[in-house]
């Protein structure tokens, strides 16, 4: 079934600049971008996005880093693109991540991990509707 995911190319990728060589491996892998804005998140939309992760201990590092620098959000589009995102993105941790994926070619550390993808259809339609409209995407 084509799906569709929310991707944010995360601070680290911006600053180094190496979003356009994150998009071509997520191109690459045939999942199409067919939504994207550069966008500098406020701490309220960090905190918000980031919601499910209030308790853990690493919340507060989490919204500072994701507020640092621009980000770009993506919508993501292809057949079964929530679990091919997340093969495509490699494991949280780039120490974890298998040779090839996107964490382990361009991510710093766990925190600095250069992209999020969503970890189901449900939460992808969630987080896709805190940056984009209907007709933002063009699929
Ligand atoms: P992401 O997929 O964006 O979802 C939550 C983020 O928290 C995660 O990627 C990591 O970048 C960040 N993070 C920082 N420390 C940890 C940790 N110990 N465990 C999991 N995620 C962490």
């Amino acid at each position: 079934m084509t799906e569709r995911t929310f991707s944010i190319l995360k601070p680290d990728a911006t600053r180094r600049n190496i979003t356009g060589k994150i998009n071509a491996v997520i191109e690459e892998a045939g999942l199409r971008i067919v939504a994207q804005r550069r966008v500098h998140l406020t701490e309220a939309q960090a905190k918000k996005f980031y919601e499910v992760h209030a308790e853990r201990p690493f919340y507060g590092e989490l919204v500072a880093q994701m507020t640092a620098e621009p980000v770009v959000v993506q919508v993501l589009e292809a057949e079964g693109a929530v679990a091919k995102y997340r093969e495509v993105m490699g494991a949280t941790n780039p120490d974890n991540a298998a040779e090839g994926t996107i964490r382990k070619l361009f991510a710093l550390s766990i925190g600095e991990n250069s992209v999020h993808g969503s970890d189901s259809l449900e939460n992808a339609g969630i987080e896709i509707a805190q940056f984009f409209t209907d007709a933002d995407i063009v699929g």
